[in-house]
């Protein structure tokens, strides 16, 4: 029997918006979840520019770096290489609890409504679909075209969640980490991970 909860892929790919995929992956190690955390190129660019981060290029010295930076039990976080078909997310097999786009692009939106598998997150994504299970999509960007609008629907109708990241500001946010919270605190309740960040409405 596995020592973690929930076994989630966690996809952070090249839309603004990495604050929210960093806190993400912090509730989920705190969770006691296991975590495929998979980065794109453009997403590693975005965590550069935002939090100054510099995700190393191998997976094996990725998986170190995040381990180390959220002191994650070992082989808690998992990182996979962009082709890595080998990758327990790769198969419906051994697909994970849920997987989590965040941010999502607008180019891996387009990429897994489409069902082009043609890195390991386009592929992950297109496994959640095919075994009909949990896959959560993140994206951000403004405005939105109607080729987003499109690929969102389509989406939606098929059975991914679409949770844009647009925090609300009736929970009176003093910070910016208030304003990540309402969107990783929605994202938690979807997957069913109890939070303390945002209290339920009227309770
Ligand atoms: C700093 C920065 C911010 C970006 N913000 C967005 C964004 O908010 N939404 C978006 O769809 N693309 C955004 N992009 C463009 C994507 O990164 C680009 O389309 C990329 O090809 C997406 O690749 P990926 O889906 O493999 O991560 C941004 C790029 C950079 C460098």
């Amino acid at each position: 029997m596995s020592q973690f909860s929930k076994r989630i892929c966690l996809a952070i790919t090249g839309a603004s918006g990495a604050p929210y995929g960093l806190r993400l992956l912090e509730c989920l190690i705190a969770a006691n979840c296991q975590i495929y955390l998979l980065t794109s190129n453009a997403g590693e660019r975005v965590l550069e520019i935002e939090e100054g981060i510099k995700v190393p290029t191998e997976a094996k010295e990725k998986q170190a770096f995040f381990t180390q930076q959220y002191q994650a039990k070992p082989n808690q976080i998992q990182c996979f290489g962009r082709d890595d078909w080998m990758a327990a997310v790769a198969s419906g097999s051994n697909a994970p609890d849920a997987m989590i786009v965040c941010p999502c692009s607008g180019g891996t939106l387009s990429a897994i409504a489409c069902g082009a598998s043609n890195n390991l997150i386009e592929r992950a994504a297109d496994v959640m679909i095919k075994e009909r299970k949990q896959l959560i999509i993140v994206p951000r960007e403004m405005p939105l075209s109607s080729i987003h609008l499109e690929n969102m629907l389509k989406l939606s109708q098929i059975g991914v969640t679409v949770m844009p990241a647009s925090p609300g500001f009736y929970h009176k946010p003093q910070s910016i980490n208030d304003l990540i919270d309402f969107v990783v605190a929605r994202i938690l309740d979807h997957l069913k991970i109890s939070q303390n960040m945002m209290p339920k409405w009227g309770a």
